[in-house]
């Protein structure tokens, strides 16, 4: 995002983030009972209750104490929140808030923050500079509301979420290349300058890739079918031996939540409704062994991190790294698919006001 200059404006913006990631955050756990808030969905993930009062306690433990220097609220929680103290499977067991006690608690911490960010004063401080530790807050929020759906794409069950716009609408891929150039040399990697960044992405530092060539959009599920088809899963050879290993223990025979329906067309579970895989939708839920070979099936290879960071970003003209793929402007629907906007990705070739400067699409968004 960009950040405002000013200090009134700054405190608009960082209340208006706040909010928007609590009404995300609400919409993902209004929708269930309490029982299904409780209940662990998967060994891989909390409950849901759990993310809830620690979103809250993580606010509580930043903003009202770090900045504010207020005394903990309920400090015998506290370690029941603790990321760090209990992995996720255990979590079910721990006594935890209930439903209503969750809510309470994030909604009285966020009544208090609130009130925080109208007195607060933006010193030099790294911790409040530019509002730094409010803008971690509202993204960590974020990363739970991603977690949370990744939580419902797990849930076994009816449908209860639903998507705020229609399904995206198809895109012309066929009139586009398929394959763009990124040309060699320098190109800044990371940021200094981005004031809401987290440490894993500072600094900027200048790192030199040869030219290469990636596909103009993302692997489509009917690729990804043709490779299956193929006999992608079965032929060892495309697939590096760790990845053959994983692939054999793992019993991995098509992407995660697809199975083949009678007349052997391929299916998929998406948040609890069951539906024919869309062919022209980039593929998803595959593991990074997976995508590397079906890109050795299809004769190519995976970028790398500093290539895929190049295409999205670079800028030949102005010789320089952009914010976002697009440009510095902040995301807006026609860029991006985001926020769970559609709960399905947007079919290749969408958003072409989201292109890259090396005219690839969809390097943001969609999974
Ligand atoms: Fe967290």
């Amino acid at each position: 995002m960009t950040i405002a200059s000013d200090a009134s404006t700054l405190r608009d913006e960082i209340a208006a983030r706040l909010i928007t990631a609590r009404a995300r955050t609400a919409g993902l756990t209004d929708c269930i009972d309490d029982a299904d808030l409780i209940r662990q969905h998967s060994p891989l993930m909390s409950p849901l209750v759990w993310d809830l009062a620690h979103v809250a306690n993580q606010e509580e433990l930043w903003l009202l104490r770090g900045v504010g220097g207020r005394e903990p609220l309920h400090p015998e929680i506290d370690p029941l929140y603790d990321a760090f103290e209990h992995p996720r499977a255990k979590r079910p067991t721990l006594p935890l808030l209930d439903p209503a006690e969750a809510r309470s608690y994030a909604s009285d911490v966020r009544g208090r923050v609130l009130d925080l960010i109208e007195r607060v004063s933006f010193t030099a401080d790294p911790l409040v500079d530019q509002g730094f530790v409010f803008g971690m807050i509202a993204q960590h929020e974020q990363q739970h509301d991603e977690t949370m759906l990744a939580t419902h794409q797990l849930r076994t069950g009816r449908p209860v979420l639903s998507a705020p716009a229609p399904a995206p609408a198809p895109a012309d891929v066929l009139r586009l290349p398929a394959e763009v150039l990124v040309p060699g040399g320098y190109f800044t990697m990371g940021t200094s300058t981005e004031p809401w960044a987290l440490d894993n992405e500072r600094p900027a530092h200048d790192v030199a890739v040869q030219s290469f060539y990636l596909d103009t959009t993302p692997v489509t599920n009917a690729s990804y079918a043709a490779f299956i088809g193929d006999g992608g899963y079965a032929r060892e050879n495309l697939w590096n031996p760790a990845g053959w290993a994983y692939r054999q223990k793992a019993d991995l025979t098509a992407p995660l939540f697809w199975e083949q329906g009678g007349s052997g067309q391929w299916l998929r579970r998406r948040f609890g409704l069951t539906e024919p895989v869309p062919p022209a939708e980039p593929v998803v839920h595959v593991c990074w062994y997976e995508a590397d070979a079906y890109a050795r099936w299809a004769g190519r290879r995976l970028p790398t991190e500093a290539e895929w960071e190049k295409a999205a970003r670079f800028d030949p003209a102005a010789r320089r790294s952009r914010r976002y793929p697009w440009g510095d402007e902040d995301p807006s629907p026609e860029r991006a698919n985001l926020g769970q906007r559609h709960l399905q990705p947007a079919p290749a070739g969408s958003h072409p006001a989201g292109a890259a400067p090396s005219k690839a699409h969809q390097l943001i968004g969609d999974v």
